[in-house]
C-alpha cells in the first residue's frame, strides 16, 4: 500500500486534477466526509488527510510515502529528510514582507530600528531578516497575520500574498519580498528505494501532470 498525504483545502482542491490526469480518484469527497484515510480507485494507493503543515513531517518519518507541501511550509520544515523531485507548480504564491500602507518600512530600517514582525513563519522570517541585518523581534501566530499590524501587536508581517485582496482589505502594502511559493512533490527515501516499482510511476505521472 502506498500512502499520499495532502492537506483538506486548496492543496487536496489542486492536486485533484494532477491524480485525474495519472487516472487516479479519490474515493470520497474530504469536503464531505470526515473521514482521515481516503481510499482510492487504485486498490494499491490511499489519501491521508493532515493539515499542510503536518505533511513534510508525515512523510519524513514513513506514516505517508509521498506528499504535496508548499515551498513555504518546506523552508519552515528544513526538508531534512524528504526528496524534493518536483516542483508540481500548483497553489502559487509569494512569501512577502507586509506593513500598513502609512509605515515608512525602509526608513525604520534605515535608521536601524528593532522592528516587531508577526507571522506564522517564524524559521524562515529570521533567516530573511539576519541576511538583510534587520533587527527583529519576532512574534509567532497561526493564522490571520494581517491583523496583527491593525492592532499595534505588530508593525510588519511575513506572510503569503496571491491576489494582494487581503492586504488592500486591511490597509497594508509588500515591502520586501522573500520567495515564490509552489507547491512540491516530497517523497520518503527510504520508501522510493524499497518501493521503487510502486512509487516511481506515479512520480513519473505527477512529472507528465504537472509539466503538460
Ligand atoms: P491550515 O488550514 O491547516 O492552517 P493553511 O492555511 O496553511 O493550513 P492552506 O491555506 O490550504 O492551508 O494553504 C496550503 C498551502 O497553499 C500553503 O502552504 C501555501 O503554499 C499555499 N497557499 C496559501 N495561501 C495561498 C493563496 N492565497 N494562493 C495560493 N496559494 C496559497
Ligand atoms: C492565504 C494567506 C493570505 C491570503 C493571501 O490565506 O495567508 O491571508 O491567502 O491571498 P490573497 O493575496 O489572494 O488575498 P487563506 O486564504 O489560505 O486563508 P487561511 O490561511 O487563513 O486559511
Amino acid at each position: 500500500m502506498i500512502t499520499l498525504a495532502l492537506a483538506k483545502g486548496r492543496i487536496f482542491e489542486e492536486t485533484v486534477p494532477l491524480l485525474a490526469a495519472a487516472g487516479i480518484e479519490p474515493a470520497e469527497d474530504p469536503e464531505k466526509s470526515r473521514k482521515l484515510i481516503l481510499g482510492t480507485n487504485r486498490e494499491s494507493l490511499r489519501l491521508i488527510l493532515v493539515r499542510a503543515a503536518d505533511v513534510p513531517t508525515y512523510v519524513q518519518y514513513g506514516a505517508a510515502d509521498l506528499g504535496v507541501a508548499g515551498r513555504d511550509l518546506l523552508a519552515e520544515h528544513g526538508g531534512q529528510g524528504l526528496y524534493q523531485p518536483l516542483d508540481l507548480g500548483i497553489a502559487c504564491c509569494r512569501m512577502v514582507v507586509a506593513a500598513p500602507e502609512d509605515f515608512d518600512y525602509n526608513a525604520a530600517v534605515r535608521q536601524g530600528a528593532r522592528l516587531r514582525v508577526a507571522t506564522k513563519y517564524v524559521g524562515t522570517a529570521r533567516e530573511h531578516f539576519a541576511a538583510k541585518g534587520v533587527h527583529v523581534d519576532l512574534i509567532h501566530l497561526y493564522g490571520s497575520m494581517e491583523l496583527a499590524p491593525l492592532v499595534g501587536l505588530a508593525d510588519a508581517i511575513v506572510d503569503l500574498v496571491d491576489t494582494g485582496n487581503t492586504l488592500r482589505a486591511n490597509r497594508l502594502r509588500v515591502v520586501e519580498e522573500i520567495m515564490p511559493v509552489s507547491s512540491r512533490l516530497i517523497v520518503n527515501p527510504a520508501s522510493l528505494k524499497l518501493q521503487r516499482e510502486a512509487i516511481a510511476p506515479i512520480i513519473e505521472a505527477f512529472r507528465k501532470a504537472s509539466h503538460g
